[in-house]
Formats: structure tokens, C-alpha cells, sequence
């Protein structure tokens, strides 16, 4: 494997390394016992270069599998750059043409214009909706399709490193063609409506909300990462979340994604200090939450020395494996089993977090409770009622209100109300606020503003 998944060779089976189709079943049928959905990563844009697909086409010009995937004369056709650096393309001497690979050279694009590849790839979908799964993730969404004419990209304004690293060109004519939408539409119409498809999508919010299709025909959540790079200020948040609101089709649902498998973790990036407000902001804004397996307990990026490397693109530092317990192997594999990746910190796992009432694990289910019990959190509007250099605040619905101190100085808001939960954990609840809350350095809190709040959260 060299993308760990995102390489594949079969997309109808399970990688050995990690078990069996009956284990598959198995893990389906548990999750589903309780009360778990499953949603499969699917990868349209890329097969490996291992694929029997990729094998034929590049066996000669003639092959008829050679319109499957994007050959073309020159050594490289053109300026495109690969994502994880480098040319695009890969020469291949024995047919005297370059293929076009949008990732790794051992992860050839496939033609989303060859119906036929459609087809094949629609059928996958067919394949795991059959065998049980309650959605997807279409990875790579906005690459599919690319300029037909093979156009150069145009050089980033600015950029002043490595002419071969992606950022050193706008991607204009390899990634989100408008012509893409009619594959997010064939995706969906396979997909349907009972089950999930989430779209993968790296691309500013006017850009993004177009995958949700103009009358329902594309995502239900493509995947929204601007909490991701956004300047973390109480500006520039609240600049954000207004204009992602705003930006919305009508009957689009929102979505906010706080980490995955290819960013630093949370905890890295705003600093620990800010990981239990992130999680609040994260919890408490209008929409569906992608929370990543490990943040809820505040775990950091790990170091991983050299020789234990293993991603081609730095990202190990935010997959190493869940930290059930604190005993060898911690409760992710026996002892004496040396994991793909190494753990962290030893002191930092579920069972000595769910000991503890005031843990970030704890944070998390009292915030997911909260959001349970209340309308306003789970689908009041949104509105903005305060913006200081220190201290973000609004309001979800009718009458709840979030104040996150995004500093780490003590700071305070004008608000009223009583407080149902704060970041600490350290009984502020049931306090009564008025005119002034404050906050302690990276402290958050919910507050019920008025009576009709408090007997949404409570009585529903
Ligand atoms: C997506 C995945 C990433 C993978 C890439 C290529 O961006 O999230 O992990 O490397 O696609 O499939």
C-alpha cells in the first residue's frame, strides 16, 4: 500500500492487511447493533497503478482498457503538478505516452468521461449499498474530471518556493470543472436518499456549496473545512460562519469539520489550550459535525522518527492509533506488537479520561448530550451577537447562547442568562448571569438566555 487505502486494487474487496469480506460483514452487522452507521470511503478519481484495470491500459495503445484511464503524447503533456508534489504525469517508455496522476505516480486517474468507467465505477456503489453500508465518502470530489484540452495551469500570484509543489499553480483546469457537477449528480442519483453521500471537497465556499447541487441533486454534505484554515479570531470566525450561512441553497444542510487524516491535529494547531473551545464552537454551530477519533481527547500530533515514517505526505503525525488504555499496546493491539504508527503520549487514553468527570472526553459527551436535548442547539438559526478581539458569542435559535473565549487572557462578554455548560467542567452550571459573563482564558460557555430556552433544553 502507498496511500493506505486510497491506493486500490480491487474495489469490490477488502485489503488482507485488514481482514476478510466476513469480517467486513461482521464490523456492519455490530455497528448496526448499536446503532451505528457505516459510511465507506469511496475513491472514484484513482485506482493503483496494481488495479488489473491500470495493467491492461498500460499494456499497449490498443488495449481496450487504454480510454480508462488519461494517456496522452509528450513528457508531460503540459504543467500540471501532482498534490503531493512533482509532475502530474508519468512517462511510460514502452507505449511512448505520459498518464496524468492527480496524487501518488502509483495512483493513475482514471477517464470519468469514458462511459464505460462510469459505469463500472456506479456498479461499486451498487456493490457495498447491497452489501449493507449506510453511505459514503466520495473521496477527491472536485478532481474527476480535467481540462480536455490539457490547458497549463496558471502560476499562483505570490508563490516564490518550488515550481513542482502544488501550491505553485492555481489547479483551474484539473480540479473542479463545472463539468464535475454532472458526476457529483450521477453519483448521487446512485447513491439516493437513503443513503449518506458526503463529497470531499477543497474549494472556497461559493465554489463548495455548488456540490450540493441546485435542486438536491448533488451532496447532502459536501464536506466544509474552512474551520480547518481559518484564522483562529473571533473575526474571522464570525466572517466565516456568516458568509458559509449565507452562501447555503436553499434546503442545504450545513456541515463543519474540525480534523481529519490529512490535517494537524486540532489540538496541534489552535493549541491545547483552545482544543476544549474548538470543541464547543465545533459542537454548538449550526449543522453536522465531523469530529476526527482521537480529538475528543485532545490527543496532539505525535512524533514519529524517521524510521518509522510511513505516509508520503507527512500526514502520520495525526494518524496514529486510538489509545483505548494505558497497558502496553493500549488497548489497540497485544503487547509486544509494534502498531503501524506509534502512540503518544502514554498518560492520554479513553479509560483514564473516562474516569475522570472534567476530561475532554467528558466535554465531549456533555456537549453532545446537550445538543440532543435542546432544539435550538440542533436546529435553531444561527446569528452572531458578539465579536471582540477575545470573545466570539451567538446565538442558536430562540434563546441559546455560546460565548467562546478564544484567548488565552480572562475576558468578558455582555450577556444574560443562566449557564447550562462550560468548557471547564467545574460547576459553573446552574449560574446566573447578568449583564456580564466571564470567561477564563480559552473557557466557553452555553447559556440559556430566557424561559423559553430553558424549557426547550429541558422538556423539549
Ligand atoms: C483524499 C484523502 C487523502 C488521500 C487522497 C488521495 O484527499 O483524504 O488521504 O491521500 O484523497 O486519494
Amino acid at each position: 500500500m502507498r496511500d493506505f487505502g486510497y491506493d486500490i486494487t480491487d474495489h469490490c474487496a477488502v485489503d488482507p492487511s485488514f481482514g476478510t469480506m466476513d469480517d467486513f460483514d461482521a464490523l456492519v452487522a455490530a455497528a448496526h447493533g448499536h446503532g451505528i452507521k457505516v459510511v465507506l470511503d469511496f475513491v472514484p478519481n484513482h485506482t493503483s497503478d496494481l488495479h488489473p484495470w491500470f495493467q491492461e491500459s498500460r499494456a499497449s495503445r490498443e488495449s481496450p482498457k487504454r480510454d480508462w484511464y488519461l494517456w496522452r503524447d509528450g513528457n508531460p503533456p503540459n504543467n500540471w503538478v501532482s498534490v503531493f508534489g512533482g509532475r502530474a504525469w508519468e512517462w511510460d517508455e514502452a507505449t511512448g505516452q505520459s498518464y496524468y496522476h492527480a496524487y501518488l505516480p502509483e495512483q493513475p486517474d482514471l477517464n470519468w468521461r469514458n462511459p464505460d468507467v462510469r459505469e463500472a465505477m456506479l456498479g461499486v456503489l451498487r456493490f457495498w449499498k447491497a452489501r449493507g453500508v449506510d453511505g459514503f465518502r466520495v473521496d477527491a470530489m472536485r478532481q474527476v474530471l480535467k481540462d480536455l484540452e490539457l490547458r497549463d495551469n496558471p502560476a499562483a500570484p505570490g508563490w516564490d518556493g518550488p515550481a513542482d509543489v502544488y501550491a505553485s499553480l492555481i489547479p483551474k483546469f484539473t480540479t473542479d470543472l463545472d463539468e464535475v457537477q454532472e458526476v457529483v449528480a450521477a453519483i448521487r442519483s446512485e447513491i439516493g436518499d437513503e443513503h449518506l453521500f458526503m463529497a470531499e471537497v477543497t474549494a472556497p465556499v461559493d465554489r463548495l456549496v455548488r456540490y450540493y447541487g441546485s435542486s438536491g441533486e448533488g451532496a447532502h454534505l459536501p464536506f466544509n473545512f474552512h474551520l480547518i484554515w481559518v484564522d483562529w479570531t473571533p473575526a474571522a470566525i464570525a466572517e466565516l460562519v456568516e458568509r458559509y450561512e449565507a452562501a447555503l441553497p436553499d434546503g442545504a444542510w450545513p456541515n463543519w469539520v474540525l480534523g481529519n487524516h490529512d490535517q494537524s491535529r486540532v489540538a496541534s494547531r489552535v493549541g491545547p489550550g483552545q482544543a476544549r473551545v474548538a470543541a464547543m464552537l465545533l459542537l454548538t454551530l449550526r449543522g453536522t459535525p465531523t469530529l476526527y477519533y482521537g480529538d475528543e481527547l485532545g490527543i496532539v500530533d505525535v512524533d514519529v522518527p524517521p524510521s518509522r515514517v510511513v505516509d508520503p505526505d507527512g500526514r502520520d503525525p495525526e494518524r496514529s492509533p486510538m489509545p483505548w488504555t494505558s497497558a502496553p499496546g493500549r488497548g489497540f493491539c497485544a503487547d509486544g506488537v509494534e502498531p503501524w504508527l506509534p502512540f503518544g503520549d502514554g498518560s492520554m487514553s479513553v479509560e483514564a479520561q473516562e474516569a475522570d468527570p472534567r476530561s475532554m472526553l467528558a466535554l465531549h459527551r456533555r456537549l453532545l448530550a446537550l445538543r440532543r436535548a435542546s432544539d435550538d442547539l440542533a436546529e435553531g438559526d444561527y446569528e452572531t451577537v458578539a465579536v471582540s478581539p477575545a470573545v466570539l458569542a451567538y446565538r442558536r435559535g430562540s434563546g441559546t447562547v455560546v460565548a467562546l473565549n478564544l484567548s488565552d487572557e480572562p475576558a468578558s462578554v455582555a450577556l444574560s442568562g443562566e449557564v447550562l455548560l462550560t468548557t471547564e467542567l467545574d460547576g459553573r452550571e446552574g449560574e446566573r448571569v447578568s449583564g456580564s459573563l466571564a470567561l477564563r482564558p480559552g473557557e466557553g460557555a452555553i447559556l440559556a438566555e430566557g424561559p423559553r430556552a430553558v424549557e426547550s433544553s429541558g422538556s423539549g
